[in-house]
């Protein structure tokens, strides 16, 4: 049925507009040039106002020799990149042309309630129908969007893409890059989890290409934004320069292996001399480090040279909050595969939903009880890592997700300063959709 009607799309592509009809994307093979996500195109001249749209479609396309009868925002996996700058207003025309109805989700973005894409109501925008987010970029990070309903299986198919907001107080760098991540099986499936994650043995695109090559001349530093955008699979990269990690810089530069779960982003300096892989560690969702050989993620070709000194972003006196002690808010994660995925011993969405007061500070203790690790994520929000394990984090740091390890226990602090009800789950998307999901509501 969603075959026939992918074909349908494909022949007769619609009329109303003359963006590029739902066709074959080229194909990533390993060892291809490296790509970025197009750039959107801001249709307002207000400098003000950064204006896109969206249009989410059927598209076939490959990766690594495997075709996949996906789904794309303006003909692209990942969909096109969004840039602004602190303090613009972003308006995004979203166009659903798929087959099924969806939404789009602004994660880790401070949006109000009703342009979050998730929640209560949803607002769901029904096939050939439109919905236009209006909200103000107060946040400079990385960010992405994403739909958020059947989200497990939109986001899979290909219905990905980035959000960079830049302070212009930042420091320049020579080249900025944005690397959007997922993982594709083997298997050629036509309906459904095309990607078949199995996050050991997984290829992994950046940008839609495996290990893709990217040439770069000697002396050039890069700030490389990256984005897990996979359904479950855990990234982990040997040796990064880590400058940011959800919601922009850290206040001091951490150097060491990096972990991005599904939905974490991260920001790394990477500075050019000779050429060097970026290598990606075995890591599984079930527990951390896993069987297989390290590989390239992707490969920087350079004509040799000396690496220029790393540069010297802004540092701060920050160190992490003390913990306070106390508990406000409590999640357990439990369940497993065959028994489906409880938050507090519930499964959305027959769920109890916590209520906290709009300006309080909320102390959140997640503790997983489970066989998998659950990377949690609160909308609308963002919180401070006060400690896994007991153990406070390198840097202060401000996440809107948060992996939290197998038998693991993370505190957070929150500031609930955004009004609304707001979706918090696991962003291992199966168990979100298995259970793993409530609501918390600020009022
Ligand atoms: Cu990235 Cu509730 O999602
Ligand atoms: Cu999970």
């Amino acid at each position: 049925m969603i075959a026939v009607v992918l074909l349908a799309c494909r022949r007769e592509p619609s009329s109303t507009d003359d963006a590029p009809a739902p066709t074959t994307a080229d194909t990533g093979t390993p060892g291809d040039t490296f790509r970025e996500p197009p750039i959107a195109e801001d249709l307002d001249p207000d400098p003000s106002v950064v204006h896109v749209r969206l249009r989410a479609a059927p598209l076939a396309y490959e990766v690594d020799g495997t075709t996949i009868e996906g789904f794309a925002f303006e003909g692209s996996v990942p969909g096109p990149t969004i840039e602004a700058e602190l303090g613009q207003v972003l308006v995004a025309d979203i166009v659903n042309d798929l087959p099924h109805p969806t939404t789009v989700h602004w994660h880790g973005l401070h949006v109000p309630a009703a342009m979050d894409g998730a929640g209560m109501p949803m607002p769901t925008i029904e096939p050939g129908g439109t919905f236009t987010a209006t909200f103000e970029l107060t946040q400079a990070g990385t960010f992405w969007y994403h739909p958020h309903l059947d989200t497990a299986h939109q986001v899979d198919l290909g219905l990905y893409g980035a959000v960079v907001v830049r302070d212009p107080a930042e420091p320049a760098v020579d080249r900025e890059l944005v690397l959007v991540l997922d993982a594709f099986g083997e298997e050629a499936a036509a309906e459904h989890d095309p990607h078949l994650v199995d996050p050991t043995s997984s290829r992994w695109a950046v940008n839609g290409v495996v290990a893709p090559r990217l040439s770069l001349p000697a002396g050039t530093r890069v700030r490389a934004r990256l984005i897990n955008a996979s359904n479950a699979g855990m990234v982990a990269l040997r040796d990064q320069r880590v400058i940011a990690h959800d919601q922009g810089l850290l206040p001091t530069v951490v150097v060491g292996d990096l972990l991005l779960a599904p939905g974490d982003r991260a920001e790394v300096e990477w500075d050019v001399g000779d050429p060097f892989d970026v290598i990606r560690l075995p890591w599984a969702v079930a527990g951390g480090e896993a069987w297989g050989e390290p590989s390239p993620l992707l490969t920087v070709e350079t004509d040799g040279g000396t690496a220029p000194p790393a540069l010297a972003w802004p540092t701060r006196e920050e160190s992490p909050t003390p913990d306070p002690g106390r508990t406000d808010l409590r999640f357990l994660l439990s369940g497993s595969p065959e028994l489906g995925w409880e938050m507090n011993g519930e499964t959305f969405p027959d769920v109890t939903m916590p209520m906290v007061g709009l300006g309080e500070e909320v102390v959140i203790e997640v503790r997983n009880v489970s066989p998998a690790d659950h990377p949690f994520h609160l909308h609308g929000h963002a919180f401070e890592v006060l400690s896994v394990d007991g153990e406070p984090p390198a840097s202060r740091t401000i996440e809107d997700t948060v992996d939290v390890p197998v038998r693991s226990v993370v505190r957070l602090l929150l500031l609930a300063d955004n009004p609304g009800f707001w979706m918090t789950h696991c962003h291992v998307l199966p168990h979100a959709e298995g259970g793993m999901m409530t609501m918390i509501e600020v009022r």
